[in-house]
């Protein structure tokens, strides 16, 4: 199975994900923490659209992205905030030492292929005084029952084991690395329920919608949504109604160079 996602074929629907209805506590949990740390210059690693960046404008203007993919650069590059965008990988960071008070990443460091790596090159361009912070799902820690993307797509939650670094390994790699006062906490949780059919209308449960279910092949996604057809059948056969939940901790990974 295919472990690697093309982000340039997705960038231009990218933002589909970030309607403005909700409030993105992880927002919110990066806008404190760059307040505290009175950030003047912020790096995003595997910044994707710029949609975080964007929002931190309200912090500094010295705003800098890095990502792997030309199609989210050029993205990022239409968001207002004047972000320096730079194409590159997230496991040799192309920043001089000491740079950054304040470096971190969203739902990326599973796309980051060396994660160690990435925590190493975070310390080496923060500035003394600067925080770490790795947003982001962790597969390890959680009951696969409560999203059901795990339940009925075949493959994607042992997919997303190996793709995902531990939390306790994330924690462990930051401390060895020399971070301090390294803490973990719930940044956002996202809980949605859809009914029976209102499954449908979930927005993640399109194939490009998330990495979970756009590294399926088309057969492997199509024979999921068939499970899905097929259990509804049965619950309405039995005069049931089906849940679909999903449950999941957004969690926030921070630590501190001394
Ligand atoms: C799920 S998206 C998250 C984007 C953004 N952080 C957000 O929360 O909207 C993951 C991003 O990581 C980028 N990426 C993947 N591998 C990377 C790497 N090795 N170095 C830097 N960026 C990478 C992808 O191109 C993509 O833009």
């Amino acid at each position: 199975m295919q472990t690697k996602l093309n982000y340039d074929q997705i960038a231009p629907d990218y933002n589909q994900r970030y309607p403005d209805s909700q409030p993105w506590e992880r927002g919110q949990a990066l806008l404190n923490l760059a307040s505290q740390l009175k950030a003047k210059t912020i790096l995003e690693a595997g910044s994707g659209t710029g949609f975080w960046l964007n929002m931190l404008h309200q912090v500094t203007p010295r705003l800098y992205g890095l990502d792997f993919s030309a199609g989210m650069i050029a993205q990022a590059r239409k968001q207002p905030a004047p972000i320096k965008l730079t194409r590159g990988t997230a496991t040799q960071l192309p920043y001089q030492s000491g740079t950054f008070d304040l470096l971190y990443c969203v739902d990326a460091i599973h796309h980051f292929g060396d994660h160690r790596a990435f925590i190493a090159e975070a310390f080496r361009v923060l500035k003394k005084g600067g925080a770490l912070a790795i947003i982001g799902h962790d597969p390890h820690e959680v009951d696969p029952s409560n999203w059901y993307i795990y339940n009925y797509f075949d493959s994607v939650y042992e997919t997303d084991l190996r793709r995902y670094p531990s939390g306790k390994s994330v924690v462990n790699w930051m401390i060895a690395d020399g971070f301090h006062t390294v803490s973990v906490q719930v940044a956002e949780r996202i809980v949605n329920i859809h009914v029976g059919d209102g499954v449908f209308n979930d927005p993640f449960i399109k194939h490009n919608a998330t990495s979970q279910l756009a590294l399926l092949s088309e057969d492997k996604y199509l024979s999921g949504l068939k499970k899905i057809r097929e259990a509804l059948e049965q619950a309405r056969a039995g005069n049931e109604r089906l849940i679909f939940r999903s449950q999941i901790d957004v969690k926030m990974f921070l630590g501190y160079k001394a």
